[in-house]
């Protein structure tokens, strides 16, 4: 997958030459480039934001700068499905399944916005255009400074479920928010050596070597656990995802 971000602070997406995407871009699995938005600037200033029309507080990004990035950006990329990302928190929430959904596209450009956001002519502009799909995405219910930390998190979910980046493809299988068959829940709680710390025992189950018995004290940990924290994941279940064990919740 080829995946482009344009940013003013082209310095914060270093942290993707780290860990397992990292390893995805050495491995040529993901094709990751990042530019400088004051490149396609024309002044001596490279100024990428003016004030808002209509009046009001803080600056916006002019259109014909991120139109100039955006059609360079775009226009370097081959056939194939295109995703034009631009994470604003006023966007759609980005989910598992979004992600996966992204995941399957040839093609990420993702659009950092900062100040208070990017003019809004860029997104209707593309978004009228045949290619490339548009979508504006939100991290969550907070405001952040700018679209940079938003690119981290979208390169990072996308980029493990491209084939090779997991080394044990399984272990993408139980995870919290998994829209397999496990079904929206978020994932039990885990353990590993020593079998006792700080006075506290691993569960004896754990350490019973009983394969069924594992598994359903693990699924009655993640409803538990989902019940407790995150009930608006237990009213967008659907009857197929509990399984015949799952106690009333
Ligand atoms: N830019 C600023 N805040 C954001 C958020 N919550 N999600 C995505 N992009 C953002």
């Amino acid at each position: 997958m080829r995946v482009d971000v344009v940013s003013i602070f082209p310095g914060y997406l270093d942290a993707l030459d780290l860990s397992l995407v990292g390893k995805a871009r050495r491995d040529g699995v993901l094709d990751l480039r990042v530019h400088d938005l004051r490149d396609w600037t024309t002044d001596r200033h490279r100024t990428v934001d003016d004030t808002p029309f209509g009046g009001g507080a803080g600056m916006v990004m002019r259109p014909d700068v991120w139109g100039r990035a955006l059609d360079d950006v775009l226009g370097e990329g081959g056939s194939g499905r295109t995703v034009l990302v631009l994470p604003t928190p006023s966007g759609e929430r980005l989910t598992q399944r979004s992600v996966e959904d992204l995941a399957t596209a040839d093609r990420l450009v993702i659009a950092c916005g900062r100040y208070e956001g990017i003019d809004a002519r860029v997104a209707d502009h593309y978004a009228g255009a045949e290619a490339p799909e548009v979508r504006e995405i939100s991290l969550g219910d907070y405001v952040l400074n700018g679209g940079e930390v938003a690119a981290l998190v979208v390169v990072e979910a996308v980029a493990r479920l491209l084939p090779g980046v997991v080394g044990n493809p399984e272990s993408l299988v139980e995870e919290s928010h998994g829209t397999g068959s496990k079904g929206g829940l978020l994932e039990y709680p885990v353990y590993t050596k020593p079998a006792e710390w700080a006075g506290r025992p691993v569960p004896d189950v754990l350490l019973s070597g009983h394969h069924g018995k594992v598994a359903r004290w693990r699924r009655d940990q993640a409803l538990e656990r989902t019940v407790r924290r995150r009930p608006d994941l237990i009213e967008a279940l659907e009857p197929a995802e509990l399984d015949r064990g799952d106690r009333a919740v």
